[in-house]
């Protein structure tokens, strides 16, 4: 089983920034990526709802013959996380490894999270931080329309429509002093730097990602399932709305091209369970 890929899956574009930080960590193992870019946004829809598509996403994934799901995806990791006892392969989210981090990171114990509505709503980020360190003080802020921005890539940190934005959302957090944020939702990689200008370089941006890739890299360790292969791995992705809007905005997520290697599918094709 250690050849198989990785399979990796969010409901657009965002996990594409944990695709990249795999690809990093993990330079010899193969990843299948499925981006639901006809049902995003998951952020504001039920939870029942949303749980349904996790299921489907996996499903798809393990169709394909992977060894371990990363769903990165912060509203499915907070929202469908019992997908972990449904599955026949190692799985995470990214709730768990972020919450971690930003609670080693906080100096003052002041730690804001933001995601979409659905993250916010389901306290997914701050229950794990308690549970981590009680004394900490969390505040969150659903910030929906950074998908939006990202999705249509408004992402220039000087654009002000971007700042703007950034400033509505975040400025109560500014005021409470913060040391610590978390960008609980995939995308917000993205815009980090309008985040960072604002908030000022004394507050700490946890890209939930990076913390999620270095976390599956040693989940993949403990279970010997560790890719032996010297080469580069391949990178396949799938999606299911069309391949030229993904083409188009995925190399800003990856900082690289994904050339011919994206498919479309028909998730309602995909026999789950
Ligand atoms: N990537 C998703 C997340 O991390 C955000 C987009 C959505 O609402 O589906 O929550």
């Amino acid at each position: 089983m250690r050849e198989y890929a990785i399979g990796i899956f969010d409901s657009g574009l965002g996990g594409l920034t944990a695709v990249k930080e795999m690809i990093k960590v993990l330079p010899h193992e193969d990843i299948i990526y499925f981006g639901d870019t006809a049902r995003v946004p998951y952020g504001n829809k039920s939870r029942s709802t949303i749980i349904r598509y996790a299921q489907q996403d996996a499903g798809f994934l393990l169709s394909k013959g992977v060894k371990m799901i990363i769903a990165a995806c912060g509203t499915v990791s907070s929202v469908a996380a019992g997908l972990k006892n449904e599955l026949p392969v190692p799985f995470t989210g990214v709730v768990f490894p972020t919450a971690h981090a930003a609670a080693k990171a906080t100096r003052i114990k002041r730690i804001g999270v933001i995601g979409t509505s659905a993250t916010v709503n389901s306290n997914s980020y701050k229950n794990e931080i308690l549970r981590l360190d009680p004394e900490c003080t969390v505040m969150q802020q659903d910030c929906p329309l950074f998908v939006s921005l990202v999705e249509n890539s408004f992402i220039s940190p000087e654009d002000p429509i971007v700042k703007l934005i950034v400033e509505r959302y975040l400025s109560s957090m500014k005021e409470a002093g913060i040391d610590t944020l978390i960008l609980g939702c995939t995308h917000f990689p993205i815009i980090s730097k309008a985040i960072s200008n604002y908030l000022g370089e004394n507050v700490t941006l946890i890209d939930s990602g990076k913390e999620t890739a270095l976390y599956a890299a040693n989940i993949l360790k403990e279970n010997d399932l560790l890719n032996k292969n010297t080469e580069p791995g391949a990178c396949r992705y799938y999606v299911s709305d069309t391949v030229e809007d993904f083409r188009k905005t995925a190399d800003i997520f990856l900082e690289r091209s994904v050339g011919n290697e994206v498919s479309h599918i028909n998730l309602e094709q995909v026999m789950v369970h």
